[in-house]
């Protein structure tokens, strides 16, 4: 196993590939299978949408074909709770339509409970993994850790290998994530790698999964320094009402400091505002600066309320009508778990086969 061992890391090397496969992707989308996807903990909020939701909607929109697992069993990992999935798969199901996914489109949306051919993968997956690789893994460390897990169960070691199941069910070969993904985007190459040596005696059964790293800015909570986040309670929902909206950018963090200007190094919070402002309307955030200049923070805030809800508006009506039909989710899930299984069930048809255990 030494020879293809997991390697974690090599930033740039991702960085330089994704530029690249960017550049085709605008040219001949149809090369490409997308598979990305959620955990269902909740609805969504602004940073999703800027940080991943507006970027499936732009590939969608260039006639990719793309999947979007909602990976319910993956909640598990590091909570005991599973009240409230269901709600919680109904609420980014309708932030994911309100966003623009539309599975009118090459767009496929499942929960990877209902596929069962997609989890059967994952046993002859485990085989090719080793305890140490597992153990090894940041992102679950990292996970661990901030879950402050004293009894860690076994899927949180697993669910990587799950979720090269997610990407290999449908052949996908372009996840776009964030950098904490990227550990888990490395094994997923790394069975398909193994998979083809060992069962595939070399034919590529699977592809290798390219991470696409988008430009996604991070996006802090309203209290400043850290990321925006629904547990946290620093969030403006997709969701929210534009008077919520206003009261949650009213307490928004700021400084004492009445001059207005972009210096995400020395004023992180007043950034991060400028940076909302400048996602929703286009302006370099160094140019919002300057107009509110002595304006202070008030003006700031004003501003954000007046472009965030601007920006918002046409989605958050979409929502709110989704929102009126009671059947919605549940169809689009249907159509999406029924083509998701039908790919499956081929993808399983041809394991068996390499594996030689069709009899
Ligand atoms: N692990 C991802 C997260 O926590 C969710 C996920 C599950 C995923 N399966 C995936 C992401 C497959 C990309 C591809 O956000």
């Amino acid at each position: 196993m030494s020879s293809t061992a997991v390697e974690y890391g090599t930033f740039e090397a991702t960085v330089a590939r994704s530029a690249a496969i960017e550049k085709e992707l605008a040219s001949n989308p149809k090369k490409f299978r997308v598979l990305t996807g959620d955990r269902p903990t909740g609805a969504l909020h602004i940073g999703h949408l800027f940080g991943s939701l507006r970027n499936r909607v732009r590939l969608q929109n260039l006639g990719v074909p793309i999947y979007i697992v909602i990976a319910d069993y993956q909640v598990l990992t590091d909570r005991d709770t599973f009240e409230n999935i269901a709600a919680n798969v109904r609420e980014l199901t309708l932030d994911y339509l309100a966003a623009g996914l539309d599975p009118d489109k090459d767009t496929c949306i499942f929960p990877h409970s209902h596929i069962p051919e997609l989890n059967q993968l994952l046993l002859p997956f485990l085989t090719l993994v080793s305890m140490a690789e597992l153990d090894r893994n940041p992102t679950v460390k990292e996970e661990i850790q901030a879950a402050g897990l004293t009894r860690i169960n076994a899927g949180m070691y697993v669910y990587p290998v799950h979720q090269a199941a997610d990407i290999l069910f449908c052949k996908g070969n372009l996840v776009p994530v964030g950098k904490d993904q990227i550990p888990h985007l490395e094994l997923s190459r790394v069975i398909a790698r193994r998979f083809n040596d060992r069962f595939g005696r070399g034919q590529e059964v699977f592809p290798e999964p390219h991470p696409l790293l988008s430009e996604a800015p991070v996006i802090l909570g309203l209290d400043g320094g850290q990321k925006m986040s629904k547990s946290r309670n620093n969030a403006i929902m997709l969701g929210a009402t534009e008077d919520e909206t206003a009261k949650l950018i009213k307490k928004a963090k700021t400084d004492s400091q009445r001059q207005i200007t972009y210096d995400p190094a020395n004023r992180p919070e007043v950034a991060n505002l400028l940076l909302i402002v400048s996602l929703c309307n286009g302006q370099k955030p160094e140019k919002i600066a300057e107009e509110i200049g002595e304006q202070g923070s008030g003006k700031l805030k004003a501003t954000v309320t007046e472009a965030l809800n601007e920006h918002l508006r046409e989605l958050r009506q979409r929502r709110a009508e989704f929102a009126k039909d009671p059947n919605l989710v549940s169809q689009v899930l249907k159509k999406g778990t029924a083509r998701a299984r039908e790919v499956a069930q081929e993808t399983l048809a041809e394991v068996r086969k390499v594996m030689n255990m069709e009899f």
